[in-house]
């Protein structure tokens, strides 16, 4: 069934090249991690996507979790307009997408959850705290941010992401944050963090926090 969604949401895509690129992130971030990542998700409620890229994700999640609406914001124009062509073949009325820079998100309305996959290394570091602090200001405390990134250790699989990353968006500057860095920002910006490690054969060192807003 899941595996069905899948399959549905990548052929949303027109495009051969978006289409090889969204099988390879599903590839990375398989049904087994979304699932891990997902049973952290509310079943209903609105929800923010930052950094949503072409949308998968969000697709993913509005339509495993039809009493959410997820809101997914990117820094490309492309990638927002493909998300919203996707959602409007798949008939997904539960997500809407926004062109914006996550260094200017405001956190001026409540949300249920909002998560992060792999882009605070995308994010320039100095910019980062303040973002988490405009996350943590739209979560009441007891909610939850899931941060999906990852780590600098064992240094081979850094440099394998890395190569990834470079092929993919050559021009996109890269930051990967220790776990201890990036736990230490977490909790600067007011979230209790708990982290879980994402076991894969593949050689990507990921790690999934999941941040409860503090009181
Ligand atoms: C590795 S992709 C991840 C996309 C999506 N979260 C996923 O997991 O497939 C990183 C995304 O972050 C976006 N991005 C990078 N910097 C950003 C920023 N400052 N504000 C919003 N989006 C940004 C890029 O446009 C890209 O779509």
């Amino acid at each position: 069934m899941r595996n069905d969604t899948i399959r549905s949401i990548v052929r949303a895509y027109d495009d051969p090249v978006v289409r090889a690129y969204c099988w390879a992130r599903f590839l990375v971030l398989r049904q087994r991690f979304l699932e891990e990542i997902g049973q952290y998700l509310p079943p209903s409620g609105p929800v923010l996507d930052i950094g949503c890229g072409f949308g998968l994700f969000s697709l993913y999640y509005a339509a495993t979790g039809p009493g959410r609406v997820v809101r997914g914001l990117d820094l490309s124009a492309r990638r927002i307009a493909m998300a919203r062509r996707a959602a409007r073949r798949l008939g997904l009325e539960n997500v809407a997408y926004e062109l914006g820079d996550a260094r200017d998100f405001k956190g001026d309305s409540e949300v249920a959850a909002a998560y992060m996959l792999d882009i605070v290394h995308h994010v320039p570091p100095e910019s980062v705290p303040a973002l988490l602090a405009q996350l943590r200001r739209c979560l009441a405390p007891g909610r939850l941010l899931l941060v999906k990134d990852v780590d600098t250790r064992p240094a081979p699989k850094r440099w394998f992401t890395w190569a990834l990353d470079r092929l993919m968006a050559p021009r996109t500057p890269v930051h990967y944050w220790s776990t201890e860095e990036l736990t230490g920002a977490l909790e600067r910006a007011g979230f209790g963090v708990r982290r879980h490690l994402m076991v894969d054969l593949l050689p990507y060192p990921h790690v999934l926090y999941i941040c409860e807003a503090r009181r």
